[in-house]
């Protein structure tokens, strides 16, 4: 078999954090990082992966997960031949612009890559929200990452210079236009996380609770007055209640999209910032001051975005305003960092 390419963008989420388990609408968007690989497929049962920034692995098929940064190659090779694309390991080199552990997503890119390149090297014909399905598997069962479906289907699906209104329960999405007038900036906090810690899990038991309370999967389409009313014990009363009004906040972020009223657009992400940081905690003071900044120096929008407990925040600034407020951002935040920003194709 002679060797195939493939690629997958980086993701940022525009709103809807830790809502893709829990039934409801999710807003990410490509970024121009991102990664491109090449695929030999093998015989035998060898996995040799190159990958920038990285040293040469070489593993087998039959290995298990083992926190090594070639974990999401063997895990999805193992998936792509479960699927019939190929019969044995492979050879892969990775050209990489994507800063891992930040939380865009280079594990999920990684895996959709590889199941793409695979399924051309075996002329499947898997649609390809078929592979992000296949893809979170990969972090769910192999990797032993408790993730939800967003990243997968927005590194399989997304388009530069959209954004992606995806609804996790039934994976329909749409493809809405990112403003003409704002970019979207990406400032990685100085602050790094890790998804496989324990605290991503913890917020998802306390999501359990409170569907095993109110007799649903689906928290995200609660009626935030019911979720306030109810007797559910504090701490899950405000996962649900952060599920429930994000949800709600999606919804007008993406009606705000489409009818271009970026203020609107703006308040929501500030709005899901203050849900972040007090109802489902998933915040820090870092990352609290970061935010504040962003829009005391003139964002229309920031928050979090992401897992959580560090990473990235993400802004909506004005085109004509976005070298100022870096560096006035910067000034004040030495620790923090550009990494993407992205706008209308
Ligand atoms: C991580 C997970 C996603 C999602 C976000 C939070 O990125 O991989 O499934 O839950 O956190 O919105």
């Amino acid at each position: 078999m002679s060797d195939v390419r493939a690629a997958a963008p980086g993701r940022v989420n525009l709103i809807g954090e830790h809502i893709d388990y829990n039934g409801g609408m999710v807003l990410p968007a490509a970024l121009s990082v991102g990664l491109e690989l090449i695929l030999a497929p093998r015989s035998d049962d060898q996995v040799l992966a190159r990958s920038t920034g990285y040293d040469a692995a070489q593993r087998h098929l039959s290995d298990t997960a083992c926190d090594h940064w070639s974990d999401p190659i063997v895990g999805a090779l193992r998936e792509a031949r479960k699927m019939g694309l190929i019969s044995g390991g492979a050879e892969v080199e990775i050209t990489s612009t994507i800063p891992a552990g930040s939380g865009l997503s280079s594990s999920a890119a990684l895996i959709v890559a590889i199941l793409k390149a695979a399924r051309q090297a075996g002329g499947g014909e898997q649609s390809d929200v078929g592979l992000a399905v296949a893809a979170r598997r990969v972090e769910n069962e192999f990797m032993g990452v408790p993730c939800g479906i967003m990243d997968q289907m927005a590194v399989a699906l997304a388009t530069p210079g959209k954004a992606m209104a995806l609804d996790t329960k039934s994976l329909g999405y749409e493809l809405v236009n990112l403003p003409k007038t704002h970019a979207i900036a990406v400032i990685h906090s100085g602050v790094f996380r890790k998804l496989t810690e324990e605290r991503y899990a913890e917020r998802k038991e306390e999501c359990d609770e409170a569907k095993a309370y109110f007799k649903t999967d689906d928290l995200c389409l609660l009626d935030p007055e019911d979720v306030a009313s109810s007797s559910l014990a504090e701490i899950p009363r405000k996962r649900a209640m952060h599920c429930a009004t994000e949800h709600r906040r999606v919804l007008s972020a993406i009606k705000a999209l489409k009818s271009n009223d970026i203020a609107a657009l703006g308040a929501a992400m500030n709005e899901s910032h203050v849900s972040m940081r007090d109802d489902f905690e998933m915040s820090l003071p870092a990352i609290d001051a970061l935010v504040a900044n962003a829009q005391r120096f003139g964002a229309t929008g920031a928050r979090l975005t992401g897992g959580g407990f560090g990473g990235c925040i993400v802004a909506c600034v004005e085109n004509d305003a976005v070298d100022r407020w870096l560096d006035q951002l910067f000034t004040a935040h030495p620790d923090a960092k550009l990494i993407d920003t992205v706008s209308a194709a």
